[in-house]
């Protein structure tokens, strides 16, 4: 479960200024609940991961993973609950270490970690998850990770976030750097490791189509704040057009101050 409630993050500009990017938002996502983040460049679904992971302070506001008040910890306190996939494929891993010493690395974090008996039994249980990967990495454990594609590292570092099977997983457009096949893969990944680790996940992807397709519940972000927050009939009966429109309604509210402002 995820309880963001009220918060505030702002950025200081030098000189006094301050750059509110997100303002009075709440969010509460059940156990086991995907949801969609979408929204404008700049909206600050970046910010909001960030927040819960703790990347970021709150100026105001709490949050909550599973119950736990998890305002006052830092980041690496937090990791335990938290498995995070970002844009980048290069972010996830160490490009200098091997598949399976990545994957032992992930595997020894959290609460829920995989008690890792004996290498040998270790290495034979990752070659069986990596397999599943269906990216051919099973014959490949031994080698750095800098050598694998981009797809196959994005593959490797999802498979890394679920092993430790954290409360929630943040996944910020983990599929975006992808070729359309390997987005494809990734994306059913993503859904199968959700389904299996019953994960709460947070999914930012600027795909409406995914958007929709991965997700009982879609959120929309414009400057900061959550503009639509649709699930149950209301999702379902939301297709591609209908995001769209929903998104040239807020930037044309945006317009119209501008003009405002102007005159
Ligand atoms: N560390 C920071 N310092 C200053 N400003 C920041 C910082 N991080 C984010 N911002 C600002 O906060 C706003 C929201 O950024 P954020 O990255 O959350 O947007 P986003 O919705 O993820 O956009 P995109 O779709 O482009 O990834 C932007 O104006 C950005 O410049
Ligand atoms: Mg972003």
């Amino acid at each position: 479960m995820i309880s963001v409630h009220d918060i505030l993050v702002s950025f200081s500009l030098g000189g006094g200024a301050e750059h509110t990017v997100l303002r009075n938002l709440t969010l509460e996502v059940k156990r086991g609940q995907t949801v969609s983040i979408i929204g404008s460049n700049g909206a600050g679904k970046s910010t909001l991961l960030n927040a819960i992971a703790g990347t970021v302070p709150l100026q105001a506001g709490k949050i909550l993973l599973d119950g736990q008040d998890v305002t006052p910890l830092p980041e690496w306190e937090r990791a335990i609950h938290v498995g995070r996939v970002r844009q980048d494929p290069l972010a996830g891993t160490a490009g200098d270490m091997t598949v399976l010493d990545n994957l032992a690395l992930a595997a020894r974090k959290g609460p829920r970690r995989f008690r890792i008996a004996t290498p040998p039994k270790f290495a034979r249980e990752m070659a069986e998850r990596v397999a599943e990967l269906g990216m051919g990495l099973e014959n490949r454990l031994h080698e750095n990770v800098s050598r694998l594609s981009g797809g196959q590292r994005q593959a490797l570092t999802l498979l890394m976030a679920v092993l430790s099977r954290p409360s929630v997983l943040l996944l910020d457009e983990h599929t975006a750097a992808l070729d359309p096949a390997n987005a494809e893969i990734v994306g059913e990944l993503t859904r199968r490791f959700i389904e299996e680790f019953q994960l709460t996940a947070l999914i930012v992807t600027h795909d409406m189509k995914r958007a929709l397709d991965q997700a009982s519940r879609v959120v929309m972000m414009h400057e900061g704040s959550i503009i639509a927050d649709l699930s149950g009939p209301e999702k379902d009966r939301m297709d591609v057009p209908g995001l769209v429109r929903l998104f040239k309604q807020a930037r044309g509210a945006e317009y119209a101050e501008d003009r405002d402002l102007l005159t």
